[in-house]
C-alpha cells in the first residue's frame, strides 16, 4: 500500500524522527510505498480562515500544501509523527493538519488507515493524556482507521534509556502494517 508520512519536529536527527525511520525501514521491508513530508522544511502556511475553499476546493496559499493534501488523497495510510510540545502536535506538523480543512470531507471519506506517533521528555502519566484525547477525537472526526500508536514518554533525546524499547515497537509496527 502506499503510505504517506508527515513529520513534525525540526531535528532531523532527532527522537520522533529516529522513530519514523525505524517505521519506514519496517513498512518498506514489507513492500509499502512511502512519501514523506518533513513539514518543518516546507513551505506551510497557517491557514487564516478566510473559508475560500469552502472545505472543499482551493486554497488561497499556493505553498506545499496542495501536493501534501494530493498525497494524502492518492494514499491508504497516513502516518503522523511529532514531539510533544506544551502536551500537544508541534506546531508545524499542526499547521499541515490544519490545512486539511480544504479537503475535510475527501479525507474523511477515504478512511484512511493511520497510525501516531508522539515523543516526549516526562516521563509521568499526564504527560501523553493530551495528545492521546486529541489524537482518539481526530481518528474518529477523520474517519481514519487506527493501526497504531507510540506515544513514547521519557524520550526526551536520542540516546535515552527509552530509546531501543521505542525504536524496537516503532520498527516492529512498521513491519505490521
Ligand atoms: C517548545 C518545546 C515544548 C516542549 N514541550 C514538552 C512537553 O510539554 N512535555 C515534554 O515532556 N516534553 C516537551 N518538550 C521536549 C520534547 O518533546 C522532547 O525533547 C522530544 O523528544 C523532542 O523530539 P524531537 O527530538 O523529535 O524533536 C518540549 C520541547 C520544546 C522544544
Amino acid at each position: 500500500m502506499k503510505i504517506v508520512v508527515l513529520t513534525g519536529s525540526p531535528h532531523k536527527i532527532g527522537t520522533s524522527n529516529t522513530l519514523v525511520n525505524e517505521f519506514v525501514k519496517g513498512a518498506e521491508e514489507n513492500g509499502h510505498n512511502v512519501v514523506r513530508f518533513d513539514t518543518p522544511f516546507l513551505d506551510i502556511h497557517p491557514c487564516i480562515g478566510c473559508d475560500h475553499c469552502g472545505m472543499n476546493g482551493s486554497c488561497v496559499f499556493n505553498d506545499d500544501m496542495p501536493k501534501i493534501l494530493d498525497t494524502i488523497l492518492e494514499s491508504d495510510m497516513i502516518v503522523f509523527a511529532t514531539p510533544i510540545y506544551y502536551f500537544g502536535f508541534s506546531a508545524q506538523i499542526k499547521s499541515a493538519i490544519d490545512r486539511f480543512y480544504s479537503r475535510n470531507g475527501k479525507i474523511q471519506s477515504k478512511h484512511l488507515k493511520s497510525v501516531f506517533i508522539a515523543t516526549a521528555w516526562n516521563n509521568d502519566e499526564q504527560v501523553m493524556s493530551g495528545i492521546k484525547k486529541h489524537i482518539d477525537i481526530l481518528i474518529d472526526y477523520l474517519n481514519l482507521d487506527n493501526r497504531g500508536m507510540i506515544l513514547a514518554k521519557g524520550y526526551g533525546y536520542t540516546g535515552a534509556s527509552t530509546e531501543n524499547k521505542y525504536k524496537e515497537e516503532a520498527y516492529s509496527l512498521g513491519k505490521r502494517v
